[in-house]
């Protein structure tokens, strides 16, 4: 029987679940966009139908915070439309749908941790379709986990941590937002999340609340231009970070200034906790300074950090 079925498996978080799948001798099928476009309804329903595995992680979506506001029928038709014929096609086979959503669920006027029961008001499209989503995934399919999570960087793919280091080779210095409060978080570490939960589910360890939505994000917060000179810091870089307002940096979509996640349901009905944002940046700096990410034909260079 196949254990996983990850789709989006070229993404930040479906490359991290399926390598570390791999390496804990699951039995996991990964398939790209270009395998599986989870708009294509015929096609989910029936690739879930032919492989029906136990669980199927969900980390395909519409990411580009900006291009939603100009491109909402694409954002909605992934995050809204994709994520229901997901849930759809699990709920027909049995299966457990791990689904990943955002911080960006908030509007950010709460000042203090977001609990999965706080009400959701997201400022964009993005944040509204991958709303849309989750009530999708909650009436499509009862066997659900809805992980919310924030800030995602990690070795593979497009993300701050390596823009900045890409930056930082070229400019001595940058402007950063510094008015934004959230939680950069490990790739790698929500893989490891997720695996706890397929093996606890496969192990017969799950528990009887485990079901439902839950926030899964590392410890610790900072802004934007934190996260920037705690990157240069740890790569004894000289680059100066001046610190700028989100008025001064305009963009197409409004993010909330504050999108913390509380986190202690997780860790407390799944005893799942993620290290701290800097801890998982020294391991990510330290994975991508060693060149050893490679999976599924993909190598990743030290070039970055040179
Ligand atoms: N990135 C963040 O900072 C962040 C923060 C909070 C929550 N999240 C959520 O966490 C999850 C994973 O994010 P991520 O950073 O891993 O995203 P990502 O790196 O942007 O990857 C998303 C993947 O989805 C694929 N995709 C897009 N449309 C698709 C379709 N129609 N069918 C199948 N695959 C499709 C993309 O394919 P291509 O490779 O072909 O483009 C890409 O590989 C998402 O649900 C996201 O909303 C992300």
């Amino acid at each position: 029987m196949t254990d996983l079925l990850v789709v989006g498996a070229n993404g930040q978080v479906g490359w991290e679940v399926s390598r570390q799948a791999q390496s804990a001798g699951l039995a996991c099928r990964s398939l790209s966009r270009g395998e599986l476009d989870i708009t294509n309804r015929d096609l989910v329903l029936r690739t879930i139908e032919q492989i029906r595995p136990l669980v199927v992680v969900n980390g395909a979506a519409y990411t580009a915070v900006d291009k939603a506001e100009s491109d909402s029928d694409t954002a909605y038709a992934v995050n809204r439309d994709g994520a229901k014929f997901l849930a759809e096609a699990c709920a027909a086979v049995g299966a457990l749908i791990i689904h990943l959503s955002t911080d960006y669920v908030f509007d950010g006027s709460k000042g203090s941790p977001y609990k999965e029961s706080d009400p959701a008001a997201p400022l964009g499209v993005y944040g509204a379709s991958k709303l849309a989503g989750e009530h999708s995934v909650r009436a499509h399919c009862p066997k659900h986990v809805i992980l919310r999570t924030s800030w995602i960087y990690g070795v593979h793919g497009h993300n701050f941590v390596r823009t900045m280091l890409r930056l930082g080779r070229v400019r001595d210095s940058l402007r950063v937002v510094d008015d934004q409060l959230g939680s950069p978080t490990f790739a790698g570490d929500l893989g490891r999340a997720i695996m706890k939960l397929v093996l606890d589910l496969r192990g017969g360890a799950w528990p009887t609340d485990g079901f439902g939505t839950f926030h899964c994000a590392a410890q610790g917060t900072t802004t934007w231009c934190g996260f920037a000179r705690e990157i240069f810091a740890q790569t004894a870089r000289s680059t100066v970070v001046e610190a700028i307002a989100t008025k001064d940096y305009p963009t197409p979509a409004r993010r909330p200034a504050y999108s913390v996640l509380d986190c202690s349901k997780i860790a407390r009905v799944h005893r799942v906790a993620l290290s701290s944002w800097q801890v998982a940046l020294a391991d990510t700096l330290k994975e991508l300074r060693s060149g050893n990410s490679q999976f599924m034909g993909t190598s990743f260079s030290a070039e970055v950090l040179r």
